[in-house]
């Protein structure tokens, strides 16, 4: 009887000390590729919680500077700014209003970060709208592509008159991407960068956040947003989206869609980014507070998983305390 052969080779020798470890790890963190999320509601005298994503507050013009202090001094890339407003009409008017929340919020932003970080604003209709689509509706109650388009463009102008370095397009219109930097090019801001919510899915995991912006929705997004079950697709809107002259694409979700982002990563000659969602957020803070899951691992986890996946830089509402712990090197 012969004993077995001792094996030759051994991975685990690279995973025998923690020093070793961290030479032979492939994905790094770094606080310089996060993007915090934030809501400022038009009308509010404190921070307002949101009871679906605790630990994320509806922010006040008053309390946002120091909320963006926090985050250029945790060394943080960037903030994504969504506006609450007061009120909704059909066609959005408040996105287009130089004194609507989300433009006088940009400049607040803009003033607070002194450089210090990139302030970016979500470029959609379904905060503004009554009927919480994200776009106009037709005579039949459908989103209407090209009626929609007129409103993106006012809205970018309206954006970066504001200040915003960066236009995040979330609405899934054909054409978007083209519209948007034609009227921004016409319009003399040229340097205006377009990050095209490229492979945005019709997905459950965006479910916090409808109570973050107090959507009116009723129905779905499910003829705008992509179909789940769809992976080729998602790389094909990513590839339009570039050749329309996107500066940067992202997949959103993230954690369901791995497998899109790593194609959209392996085609893309842009920059790729991707978005945790609330739901996302709110499943592993909900397993956390009930002691089933190790909240600082999993955060930690699950945003290197998205990293390896192929994202350059990740939109996470745990931006501020991720980075918080990678400069302690946690
Ligand atoms: C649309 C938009 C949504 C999110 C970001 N931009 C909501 C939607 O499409 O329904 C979701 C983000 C999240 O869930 O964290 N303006």
């Amino acid at each position: 009887m012969t004993s077995t052969p001792a094996p030759r080779i051994r991975p685990r020798r690279l995973r025998e000390t923690p020093a070793l470890r961290r030479l032979a790890s492939e994905t790094r963190l770094d606080p310089a590729e996060l993007v915090l999320p934030m809501f400022v509601r038009e009308g509010a005298s404190a921070p307002l919680p949101i009871a679906s994503m605790p630990g994320v507050v509806q922010h006040t013009l008053d309390s946002l500077p120091a909320a963006i202090d926090a985050a250029a001094s945790v060394g943080l890339g960037g903030v994504m700014l969504f506006g609450v407003p007061e009120q909704r009409d059909a066609r959005g008017s408040g996105a287009t209003d130089p004194e609507g929340i989300l433009n006088v919020a940009t400049r607040v932003a803009v003033e607070a970060s002194a450089g210090r970080l990139v302030v970016q604003t979500d470029l959609c209709l379904d905060e503004f709208t009554d009927h919480g689509h994200c776009g106009v509706l037709d005579g039949r109650g459908r989103v209407d592509n090209d009626a929609t388009l007129e409103r993106y463009t006012a809205m970018a102008l309206e954006q970066s008159r504001a200040g915003s370095q960066l236009l995040g397009l979330s609405g899934m219109m054909d054409g978007q991407v083209a519209a948007v930097r034609e009227a921004l090019d016409d319009g003399g801001h040229q340097d205006v960068v377009l990050m095209a919510y490229s492979a945005k899915y019709a997905s459950a995991f965006y479910g916090p956040f409808r109570d973050a912006v107090e959507s009116t929705l009723e129905g779905d997004r499910r003829s705008y947003q992509l179909d789940p079950g769809n992976r080729r697709e998602g790389l094909r809107e990513a590839m339009l989206d570039i050749e329309e002259g996107a500066d940067i694409v992202m997949v959103k979700p993230a954690g369901s869609y791995l497998d899109v982002l790593a194609d959209v990563a392996a085609a893309s000659d842009v920059p790729v980014w991707a978005y945790q969602v609330s739901g996302e957020y709110a499943m592993i803070e909900a397993a956390a507070a009930h002691g089933w899951i190790d909240r600082k691992r999993a955060v930690i986890e699950s945003v290197r998983g998205i990293r390896r996946a192929g994202a350059d830089a990740v939109l996470t509402y745990w931006a501020v305390e991720l980075a918080d712990w990678i400069r302690k090197g946690d």
